[in-house]
């Protein structure tokens, strides 16, 4: 399994444990900055996430700013993107099965890194939904991409 993080600064130290909690796991993971605290802009690193995922070089994305919702909003704006903020169990299954999110996105601010972890075993277990209503739906979104 191939995964491509990225964050701005305020969830730069998310992104940190991240990354050496699933290379620890033995999954490769691409990181696409930012690489310290340094304030930035967090569209830079929802293009970098959100462009290897559509071209099919990782399996899915993960991106982490303070909310959440910045870096998400920036990443749907690629076309072929589905981003879903997760900040709870709960949205962390339905982000898959439901809207089949290809990327991932978490609020520093918001949740504990532990509950991240738990959020993100959830999402990477949970298998998106052949449910003819689901596919519609996920289909109706990007049918919106003219
Ligand atoms: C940075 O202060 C903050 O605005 C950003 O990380 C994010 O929460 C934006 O949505």
């Amino acid at each position: 399994m191939k995964i491509s993080i990225g964050s701005d600064h305020a969830g730069f130290e998310y992104k940190e444990l991240l990354r050496e909690y699933l290379t620890g796991k033995k999954y490769t993971v691409i990181d696409e900055g930012t690489y310290s605290t340094e304030p930035t802009d967090y569209p830079d690193y929802a293009a970098k996430v959100a462009h290897r995922v559509v071209g099919n070089e990782v399996d899915f994305g993960i991106v982490i700013c303070g909310t959440g919702l910045g870096i998400s909003i920036a990443a749907n704006k690629v076309k072929g993107i589905r981003a879903a903020v997760v900040s709870t169990a709960f949205t962390a299954e339905s982000a898959k099965n439901h809207n089949h999110a290809n990327i991932i996105a978490f609020g520093s601010r918001v949740n504990t890194i532990e509950e991240v972890k738990e959020y993100l075993e959830i999402y990477m277990n949970t298998k998106e939904s052949d449910a003819l209503r689901h596919v519609n739906r996920v289909k109706k979104i990007h049918d919106l991409e003219g």
